[in-house]
This record gives structure tokens, sequence and C-alpha cells, in this order.
């Protein structure tokens, strides 16, 4: 199987220097045809569909000749959308499916035409018209590939070939704690530009100053001395700034009464680029983003993170998060829990989860998934990771509700680990500066020497906030009653419980000293005694509680208390909050009032 995936695929370097040309930053924003909808695919168990050369999509014409496969009036399939969750024969189907439609465009040589894919899962090969055109791998993060001059006028025929095989050499790796869900799970577009556009831009507040504005912006020809306006209505602001050979100009400028963005007041402000050929309208918010010491600052005040994590998931239709009501449906139930943040578990999500969840003032983590086991040896993963981290801080980087790029979780000190999350800091540094880098590390132990809870790992000094994932009461037993429970964890950082919890069945009363009660009692007991434990820790910045949702896990076996769910959610695979529900949204009431937030 994985030989053929190599041969097909482009090689990534390649891929990638490809998409940097091109790139398209705030994609809504641009003028695009939606292709989304019912698309034909055709199930490819044994990857044959290569030697069938299924992507020239032939029909038979003559008397002889005959085709053993045909995208009409075969299986119909949602984008964006999973396909486990659209048909029960592919509820755990991993392998190769092929999309196929046909759309229609009026192409002129004025303009420049892009497909744009939000998230294919997980590597996939575009055909148009019978003809490679590109390729992906990773699941959760956008690519572009630029389609000028191959367009026919009238009908087009675009097809992807979407593989999820799990391999050693991917991110993640072979085994993982979510649903391998595969396919075209997010929206698809063709996209118009002109011929020299706005292609990328950054335009941030100042890390430290609250009233500096730094823009880059990005031409997608190497023009000099184009004239660029940037316009902040709002803030009567209208600054011009010019090329350089790259195509590129920025600008640094102060602003008065700037209204800085915050969970308690989420303001954006519109925005205006104009290039001589281009405008892209936009909306952002300006905040400050620090750690100092041990503390973090927003907007220069020491804020207490209460966060939950979720996964892209709805729980009640078993698949994939894509649409801005599924959006809404999440960050809701998050919302209502007490929140101001949102640990994005594992991966990139969704434009629409990130752009809501900015609008309603919940500050966000996001990370890419090198999950536990990855291949750190690897070169190539390496640079799979890269691209990866490039293309999630790329998609976001304008976004003031993403604070924190997560580049790790639960992964184990090792040389070549050591090096390969340094290679991914210096990409992430390299691209963006604004924001702090952080990981989840599961390697905090009870010392018996010093009768404290220890972690040691020479990685972590080189991240802003350390991410914490310790199950006490549930993969790990109390050394000692949680009011006993001292930290000496990296205390010159910021830590953050990114993780902790445990499972119970929703409904499932029980002995609230027996885990294996699997009720909602023990959990509850779980979270009161975390939560006394973590008044013991001296450089505590936030929690996130793992999970908001019960979500679907092939590794979780129980027949009774599990069925292919992780149980820890707060909240059911119903949408029925759990006792330890109440104890966290307490919790959170008070940590507001003791804040002011
Ligand atoms: C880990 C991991 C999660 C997983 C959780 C669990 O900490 O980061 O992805 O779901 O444990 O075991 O429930």
């Amino acid at each position: 199987m994985k030989k053929n995936i190599c041969i097909i695929l482009i090689s990534l370097s390649v891929a990638s220097a490809m998409a940097a040309e091109t790139y398209i930053s705030n994609i809504y924003g641009r003028s695009y045809q939606i292709l989304n909808g019912k698309w034909d695919a055709i199930v490819d168990l044994y990857d044959a569909g290569h030697q069938a050369k299924i992507y020239l999509n032939k029909k038979a014409i003559g008397e002889t000749d005959f085709y053993e496969y045909s995208f009409e009036n075969g299986l119909r399939l949602n984008v964006p959308g999973d396909w486990n969750s659209q048909s029960p024969e592919l509820k755990y189907y991993e392998g190769t499916v092929w999309y196929s439609r046909h759309f229609n465009a009026v192409s002129n040589d004025k303009h420049r035409y892009f497909l744009y894919f939000c998230g294919v899962s997980y590597r996939c090969n575009i055909y148009l018209n019978g003809e490679l055109i590109g390729s992906h791998e990773g699941s959760f993060t956008p690519f572009q590939i630029e389609v000028t001059g191959k367009l026919k006028q009238g009908d087009n025929n675009l097809i992807v070939e979407v593989n999820n095989h799990r391999q050693q050499d991917a991110i993640p790796a072979l085994s993982f704690d979510w649903w391998n869900y595969g396919g075209i799970t997010r929206d698809v577009m063709l996209v118009t530009l002109p011929q020299t556009y706005i292609s990328d831009y950054f335009i941030q507040l100042d890390k430290h100053q609250a009233n500096i504005i730094h823009a880059e912006i990005s031409l997608s020809n190497e023009k000099a001395g184009e004239t660029i306006t940037l316009r902040i209505p709002d803030l009567a602001i209208s600054v011009k700034m010019k090329t350089n050979n790259l195509g590129k100009a920025s600008k640094s400028f102060k602003v008065s009464k700037l209204q800085r963005w915050s969970p308690a007041s989420p303001r954006l402000y519109d925005i205006e680029i104009e290039s001589n050929t281009d405008k892209v309208c936009e909306r952002i918010g300006f905040r400050n983003i620090e750690s100092e010491g041990n503390k973090i600052l927003l907007n220069g005040k020491e804020i207490f993170l209460r966060s939950i994590s979720f996964h892209e998931e709805i729980p009640q239709r078993m698949g994939r998060a894509c649409t801005p009501s599924d959006a809404e449906f999440l960050l809701s139930e998050a919302k209502v829990l007490g929140v101001n943040m949102v640990r994005l578990a594992h991966y990139q999500q969704n434009e629409y989860i990130v752009r809501r969840a900015e609008e309603m003032g919940i500050i966000l983590w996001q990370e890419i998934p090198v999950w536990q086991t990855i291949d750190f040896s690897n070169q190539e993963t390496l640079v799979k990771a890269q691209n990866m981290l490039r293309e999630t801080i790329k998609r976001d980087r304008n976004r003031c509700a993403d604070c924190f790029w997560g580049i790790a979780n639960e992964t184990r000190p090792s040389k070549t680990r050591n090096h390969f999350l340094d290679e991914l800091l210096q990409t992430g540094k390299s691209i963006d500066t604004t924001r702090l880098f952080v990981g989840a590390f599961d390697n905090v132990y009870f010392q018996q020497s010093s009768q404290c809870f220890e972690m040691h790992d020479e990685f972590i000094d080189k991240l802003d906030m350390i991410g914490v994932n310790k199950y006490m009461g549930w993969y790990a037993a109390w050394p000692l009653s949680p009011e006993k429970c001292i930290w000496k964890v990296a205390e010159k950082k910021p830590l953050f419980i990114s993780e902790f919890g445990g499972e119970a069945l929703y409904g499932q009363a029980g002995d609230e000293t027996i885990a294996s009660s699997w009720s909602e009692d023990y959990q509850a007991k779980l979270y009161r005694d975390n939560l006394t434990m973590f008044k013991g820790i001296p450089n505590l910045v936030g929690i996130s509680p793992w999970v908001l949702f019960d979500f679907r896990s092939p590794t979780r076996f129980h027949p009774q208390n599990q069925e292919g769910w992780n149980r820890k959610g707060l909240v059911s695979d119903q949408g029925q909050r759990k006792k330890a529900w109440y104890i966290i949204h307490n919790f959170y009431q008070q940590m507001k009032q003791k804040y002011q937030e």
C-alpha cells in the first residue's frame, strides 16, 4: 500500500513551495464559486484506481471498449463531510475513495484561478480534466492549486483521490485517540483573483505596545513600487505603503482610542487592504498576549485561562464538524460552561470555529497533531510537521483569538524528539513572533524523594507556557490526599493544566471512590479532588478539563461504558451535562470574579 502512495504524491517540498508562491490568505474574503454539495464517489479498497486510471473518468463509446468503473449513478457523498458518518459500510473504512464532480467555469486572461481546499483527510491527489495538478498531506490544514490556463470554458471535471491510511511516518502516526475520519471534510472553492492579487498579510498589534500596529502585506507578484493602502475606518486610519522588489510592503503606525480585543469585549475592526488591482476586506481584533515570569498577561493584565478542549466533531452525528452551525453548537456549549478559552484538540480546526470563537471572545490554543509516538527521527516527517505548522499559522495569524501555537502533545523526551521540536519551534517563530508557543506534556511524576510532583524535560525551557496533561484519579493514583499535593514544575514558567479528567457514562450512578463504576459520581469527585490539588500549584495560569463532549475513539472498547466513545466528556454524546460539568461551571464563575474579567 505505502509504495503506491509515495510514487503518486508530488514530493512534499515541491508541493509546499508551489503553495507558498500562490498563497491566498483570508479565503472567505475573496471571490469564489463554492464546490460543496453531493459529489460522486468510488470506494477503492485495493487502490486499484490508478491502474484503472479512474482519474480519466472515461466512458465507453465503441462496441468493444468498456470501463470497470463509473462515477455516475453510484455512491454520492456530501462535501464537506467525512465519509464515515455518511454510510454504515464506511463507518470503519480506512483507505482510498475517489470523489468526482463537474463544475462550469468561464475564465479569461484578466484573472487567475485557484482550487482551494480547506481540509482533506488525510492525503490526496487532485486531478482536473484527467490531469494530476497537485497533492497534499495532512487532514487539518488548507491548500490551494493554481488552475489558470487549465480550466475548460464550460464543463470541467474535478477528481480528488483521498486516502486516510494511518502510517508511521504520518502526522498523527499509526495510533491516536480519535476517529480517523476520512474524506473532503471542509469547503472547496474555485477562486477568481486579479492577475496581481493581494496574496498575504499580517496585521497585528505590537507584542508589547498597546498603540502600535505592524502591517506586512504581500502581492502575488514581485512588483516593486506598487502602492498599497490599508484602511481601518473606525480608527480613522488610512496608511499608504510601497512594495519592494519582492512585491512586499510593510508599515508600523500609531493608533489612538484602540479598543483591544478580550473575552469581555471581543472588539473586531473592519479592515480594507487595497492595491492597484485588488481589494480585500477583513475583520481583525488587536490585543497583546505575553508571558511574564510565570504569569500570562492579556492586554497587560494577568489572566486565568478558563479553558475546555474539544475535537472537531459533532457527537450526535458521529461526524466531523464542518459548517457555521456546527461551530455555533460547539462554541456555545463551551461558552455556557463559563470558558474564556478553548484548546482546539489536537489539530487546526475549521475557519468557521476560529472566526466564531473570535467573535464570541474565546481565546484559542491551536496545535498540530504531533501526538505521542511520532517518527521523530524521520526527516520527511519533520518536513510534514513544519508544513502543517506553516499552513496552520499562515491561515490564522490574523486571528486575535489565537494566542497559543501548540507544537506537540504527550511526546517523550529524547535527542531525536528534542531536535524535531526545536526545528518546529524555529519554523513557527520564523512566521509569527507575536504569539506564545506551547506544548502539552504528560511526564509530571510524583517523586517519593521530594514528596512533590516534578517534571524533568529539558525542552520545556524553550516554550512560553507549559501545558501539563495529568490524570490524577484516573491514569494516576493519588500518592497523597489532594490538598497535600505540592507541585514543583517549571516554576519560573506559566503552567497550564492542558488535560485532566476521567470517564463516566452519562446517567450512571455509582460509588464515588471506585473508578470502575464509570459513574458520574466518581467523575465528579475526581474533579473536586483535582481542583483542590490545583491550589497547590504556585505557577498555575489556567486549566482545560479533558474534554467538553464524549467523542469517538476506536481505542475505547468497553462494551457497556464506552462502545467506541471516550467518555471523559463533561457533556455526553447526546448533549446531556454530567455532574462534573456543574463543578467546573461553578469554579469558572468564581475564577471570573476573582480575576474580575
Ligand atoms: C491523552 C491525550 C488525549 C486522550 C486522553 C485520554 O492525554 O492527549 O488525546 O484522548 O489522553 O486518554 O482520554
